[in-house]
């Protein structure tokens, strides 16, 4: 029997120790670590939650010998979290046990593990921190170094993971501009599988800094033992899992240290983000539920709080922008159900108009060609309607042709002796977060159009250019390798300050369309524009994908023109509609360009997503059929968590004659419980064989209900799309 090991627990549920083991618990899963002091701290299980007579023997049985938090130096060919050069020119690094402590936090427990070095005075804390009432716990490290000179940083991972060989797949995003979040599947086999990201400034547009892995073997929607991380930063990343010669594969997660090499000053701590860790025995979708349950709890600025049901001006007029056709977009908005206009690109620039791209960001003054009665107008005119009234702004960046550039040239981040590589429009560049001058601009830029406008109640961040030119103008010379780190810090704290005096505004990540979504930023923002690709068809790939670690009130959806102004695709309203409505409902159209059929349509069905937004935009995710399985038809559910009101999607998702799609069995209602179908968006001529009628959860989960493939209209409006969303209620 092993010595008990002195560890005090604030919290009796979240942590505990048996033996020299360190035990963080959440409601259904536990980590363990072996923290012998003096000795190394070694991973000991990740999983499904233990009870005490299983702890008492796992040390014996498990494969404790990985580090928990392995550093270079002593064992050089393997890959580790930490990698550092002493003052001295010593590349290596060996870390003992020095104390551990835990305490309760309001939001979980947290467990710290401080390492430090055997020779030198340099310390790592590794965290562990349980968010209550989750399945979530996040990793990470505090580095630190006591040295009176300062120690670099060239590698310096948040977190390491083995996980056990077997079968095991891994599922993650990938895509780009107009293609976000596109689901992959591979198994993971031997060599090392990195997801990354370089951009600087918009860090989902290709990879995600997430991914689950399935534990045993191919990818399973409902069940299967599973586990999800997210990385929560909003810069580059990358994570690796290397496998080799040995029965697990490693996992690797943390800020990419590529052209990031650290100088740790004396006394100086560097802390990594935190790795958001999951595990369901419930599949993907059972990761996904932990993941948002999680979010919206804890990682989203007002997660639990409903969105409105918004008109974005973008793809309706793009820059022409004018105050009586923004008046006319806000009645138009109004008079079908919705609660907000936001005015997208395109309102601003003085001696520089913002025609098109290509000038004018930093000049945040209204143009009064456009908008003679200025933002003050609009959002009276808001008022007038009944519905609020939001802006669109991209404060990190300017043009070359600004004031703003001109003025203040050594704000933009650029290389020294280079000319400068220029983004969008050919003129666009990047200010330099890092410099608290521009961090107070940004700050300034929002408060500015607040103080004048305290009614407006939205704003559309966005950020459309990564950072090309390696360059800060304020960083000293031996911190240019601070760069990106210090733009995210920067970054960070222009967010703090304004949610400090703008708590309630509702705040949207834009990058180019989905390239901020991430779990390091949602904390000041409220939700994220999925991508620039409106496509009702392409949106079901994408936000299948989106699905897998952000939750529906997250993700703005919106319903946009025909043919859709990024695939020329033309499909037909209800189908546009149903897309939308699985996620933040919102419009991106002209409304004057559409019939009064069209409008009613949009009326009914905002009518309708108001009485289910509770459950899309707070329910649980089920997901039941994915498009990517290439079926024909895609589906997912929404279920409330009493289980007592439920939304089910269903697209079709290509059509041949005679074609067989599958019957599709619901999950996550209560078997017991009697469900009254009601179809929402109903276009057909007769109502659904099973409108109206009541079926136990049972029957909806082990049989699921036969959807017919077309709909019943009349032939002029027959199509090749086809979709039905059901509402399945138990208390009517
Ligand atoms: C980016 C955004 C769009 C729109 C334009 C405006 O591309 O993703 O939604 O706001 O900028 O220029």
């Amino acid at each position: 029997m092993k010595k008990t090991f002195l560890l005090l627990c604030a919290g009796f549920f979240a942590c505990s120790a048996v033996g020299q083991q360190v035990v963080v618990n959440t409601q259904n899963t536990s980590l363990v670590v072996s923290a012998p002091i003096g000795e190394q701290l070694k991973f000991v299980y990740y999983g499904n939650r233990l009870s005490s007579s299983d702890l008492t023997v796992l040390h014996d049985v498990e494969n404790s010998n990985y580090n928990a938090y392995p550093v270079y130096g002593l064992t050089c060919p393997t890959e580790v979290a930490l990698a550092v050069k002493h003052p001295d020119g010593n590349m290596t690094l060996d870390m003992v046990v020095d104390k551990v402590d835990s305490k309760q936090l309001p939001d979980g427990e947290l467990t710290v593990i401080t390492l430090k070095d055997k020779v030198y005075p340099f310390f790592v804390d590794v965290c562990y921190k349980a968010y209550s009432d989750t399945d979530v716990m996040t990793i990470w490290s505090e580095i630190s170094n006591k040295q009176k000179k300062p120690v670099m940083l060239n590698q310096f991972a948040s977190a390491y993971l083995p996980i056990r060989r077997g079968d095991v797949w891994m599922s993650h995003l990938y895509g780009s501009w107009g293609n976000e979040t596109k689901l992959m599947q591979e198994p993971l086999q031997a060599g090392m599988k990195v997801i990354k990201n370089k951009d600087g400034v918009r860090n989902s547009h290709t990879s995600h800094g997430e991914l689950m892995l399935s534990l045993d073997g191919k990818p399973q929607e409902n069940y299967g033992n599973t586990m999800g991380v997210a990385l929560c930063y909003g810069g580059n990343y990358k994570l690796r899992v290397d496998t080799h010669d040995d029965e697990y594969h490693h996992l690797f997660a943390g800020i990419n240290e590529e052209n990031s090499a650290y100088n740790l000053k004396s006394n100086e701590t560097f802390v990594t983000p935190e790795l958001a860790v999951t595990y369901s025995a419930e599949g993907l979708s059972g990761v996904s539920r932990n993941f948002h349950k999680w979010a919206r709890e804890y990682k989203i600025a007002h997660g639990k709080d409903l969105r409105k049901i918004l008109l974005n001006s973008w793809e309706g007029v793009y820059f022409d922008i004018n105050q009586q056709g923004m008046d006319q977009m806000m009645a138009d908005i109004a008079s079908m159900g919705g609660e907000l206009f936001v005015m997208d690109d395109g309102w601003f620039g003085d001696k520089y108009k913002r025609a098109t791209d290509n000038s004018s960001l930093g000049d945040w003054v209204v143009d009064t060609d456009k908008l003679p009665g200025g933002i003050e107008q609009l959002v009276a005119d808001a008022k007038k309607h009944g519905i609020k009234f939001g802006i669109w702004i991209e404060p990190e960046m300017t043009n070359t042709s600004s004031e703003l550039f001109e003025k203040h040239p050594e704000w933009v981040i650029k290389a020294p002796q280079r000319d400068l590589v220029l983004g969008r429009g050919g003129t666009q560049v990047v200010l330099d977060m890092a410099n608290p001058e521009v961090q107070d601009f940004v700050v300034k830029v929002v408060d500015d159009i607040m103080k004048k406008n305290p009614d407006i109640d939205y704003i559309k961040w966005d950020a459309n250019m990564a950072i090309l030119n390696h360059g800060s103008q304020y960083l000293p010379k031996d911190e240019q390798s601070h760069l990106y780190i210090e733009y995210h810090r920067g970054f960070e704290k222009a967010c703090q300050r304004i949610r400090e005096q703008y708590p309630d505004l509702t705040i949207q990540l834009c990058a180019s369309g989905g390239g901020r979504a991430n779990y390091g930023m949602l904390p000041y923002f409220d939700e994220f524009w999925v991508s620039d690709n409106t496509d009702a068809l392409q949106r079901i790939y994408m936000q299948w994908g989106t699905s897998y670690f952000y939750p529906a009130v997250t993700m703005a959806s919106h319903i946009s023109a025909a043919p859709n102004h990024q695939t020329f695709r033309t499909i037909p309203l209800k189908y546009r509609i149903d897309v939308a409505m699985s996620g933040r409902l919102g419009m991106e159209i002209q409304p004057s360009m559409m019939s009064e059929e069209e409008k009613a349509l949009c009326k009914t069905a905002i009518e309708q997503y108001k009485e289910v937004r509770p459950v899309v935009q707070q329910g649980d995710i089920y997901r039941l059929v994915s498009p990517y399985d290439d079926l024909g038809v895609a589906s997912l559910m929404y279920v409330d968590t009493n289980k007592d009101d439920a939304v089910f999607y269903w697209w079709k998702t290509e059509t041949f004659c005679n074609q067989h799609l599958p019957r599709i069995k619901m999950a996550g209602l209560d078997p017991e419980k009697l469900y009254t179908v009601t179809e929402l968006n109903r276009i057909d001529n007769v109502p659904l064989p099973f409108e109206g009628k009541q079926f136990t959860g049972s029957y909806l989960m082990n049989n699921g209900l036969e959807i017919p493939y077309t709909h019943h209209v009349d032939y002029h409006n027959m199509t090749d799309y086809s979709s039905r969303v059901l509402r399945l209620n138990s208390k009517y």
